[in-house]
């Protein structure tokens, strides 16, 4: 896309949107946001959304036979709906959980409780002599459990390498994913590297060998369009905070057989069929993973998200943020002293530009950027692995959303350029 197409967004009306992007920040400059791969902005409907509910319909969901409880329950089943349709899914099919973290652990937690049930749980069932794979990119949030769980249980974890590039090495794809393999986790687009990962291919070698397909959406879905028929995976997870919705609310997505017969993780009130002293039985999903009062106003909250993505339209997302990208790859990229971390051109590529400056800590740059009003995450990212492979031990991650403008990412290169005159490093 070219930038005169990226006007198609009508950027300036969206801003007005958010209210805490005309705030300033460190000595009245403008807020430069360009951290929405930590945390998304919200727009006022998301706020209101939330508000309206608490102002109106506030009550405990799924408990309670009175009129707020009954508005409280459709509200938030309604949530439910509106969420699934943003990802093509059946409406049961979708589970609130806190975050995405939650959601994979969720998945996790549930094998690792298989692991001791009967044969009829198999599907989820690993042992020693089993295999899970994930890759060298992932956040910890979709390692850190498949290490637990292999702990757990004796299997054995394995990785596909990443290049020097920052795509996945599938060269040897055909056997690491083979007939041991129970899980393939994975991340559709890298919170580091923006690379957008070769989910159908990968997918598809996993069906050979019947290995369940485990995603990390959290940097697809609120970016492009996903549609979880297409993407064909078993499970799929992302958090409301980071797609213009509240924090406290995540979803993982399941194919509806899986969910019908996989035991619970998390255990309590509202996720039972029937309770005795002895033993109890399981409701079906998605109630049978949603245990105690669930967060009601930040599933309103989402569907009001949801509903202005689809407004704004989700294919017209994703190419102002190729844009972006393109644009950013070139400018902070020309900066010398600079360095790209990841694929240094926008194919399959997102809104994600992490980098490193010669001679300047990230945690260095990232204050004398913050001087600048320009807001950017530094550090490992929770993908310390990764940096470990590509010989760094932290970057400077820039990542873009519906909001942002060329002018931001003028703003950054600026912004760097200073430091390197603050370091004594420009042109050094
Ligand atoms: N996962 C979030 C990030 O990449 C917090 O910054």
């Amino acid at each position: 896309m070219s930038i005169s197409e990226l006007e198609q967004l009508d950027v300036a009306t969206i801003r007005e949107d958010f209210p805490i992007l005309s705030r300033t920040v460190r000595d009245g400059r403008p807020l430069v946001y360009l951290d929405s791969g930590a945390t998304s902005q919200k727009p006022r409907r998301v706020l209101d959304a939330e508000r309206e509910f608490y102002e109106r319909h506030n009550a405990a969901v799924h408990r309670g036979a009175h009129q707020l409880a009954e508005e409280a329950t459709d509200a938030y089943e309604m949530a439910r709906e509106t969420i699934a349709s943003f990802i093509g899914a059946d409406t049961g099919e979708v589970v609130f959980t806190k975050n995405a973290t939650e959601g994979i652990n969720l998945v996790a937690y549930a094998m690792s409780n298989a692991a001791t049930a009967d044969e009829d749980l198999r599907r989820f069932q690993v042992g020693p002599g089993d295999e899970i794979v994930v890759t060298e990119m992932e956040h910890h949030a979709n390692l850190v459990p498949w290490q637990q769980l292999c702990q757990r249980t004796g299997a054995r974890l394995r990785w596909f390498p990443v290049t020097e590039e920052g795509r996945l090495d599938l060269s040897e794809m055909g056997e690491l994913i083979n007939e041991r393999t129970r899980v393939v986790a994975l991340i559709h687009q890298s919170n580091v590297l923006g690379t957008v990962n070769p989910v159908a291919e990968i997918t598809a070698r996993a069906r050979e060998v019947g290995a369940l397909v485990v995603l990390d959406a959290c940097q697809s879905v609120p970016h492009m369009p996903v549609d979880v028929a297409d993407l064909d995976v078993d499970f799929l997870t992302f958090s409301g905070h980071k797609m213009l919705g509240p924090s406290g609310i995540g979803v993982l997505w399941g194919r509806r057989e899986l969910l019908e017969a996989m035991p619970p993780f998390i255990t309590g009130g509202s996720m039972i069929g029937v309770v005795h002293m002895e033993y109890s039985t399981w409701a079906e999903p998605p109630q049978r993973f949603e245990a105690g009062v669930p967060m009601a106003a930040q599933a309103v909250g989402l569907a009001a998200a949801c509903d202005y993505l689809t407004e704004v339209g989700m294919d017209r997302v994703a190419a102002h943020e190729h844009a972006l990208t393109e644009y950013a790859l070139k400018h902070v990229g020309a900066v010398e002293g600079v360095r790209i971390v990841g694929p240094t051109e926008a194919v399959d590529r997102g809104g994600a530009v992490s980098f490193v400056v010669d001679d300047i800590h990230p945690h260095d740059l990232g204050q004398v950027l913050d001087d600048k009003g320009v807001e950017v995450r530094v550090g490992h990212h929770c993908a310390w692995p990764m940096h470990r492979k590509l010989g760094i031990v932290a970057s400077t991650r820039a990542s873009f959303y519906l909001y942002n403008t060329l002018e931001d990412v003028d703003a950054l290169v600026e912004a760097i350029k200073a430091a390197q005159t603050f370091f004594g490093t420009r042109g050094s």
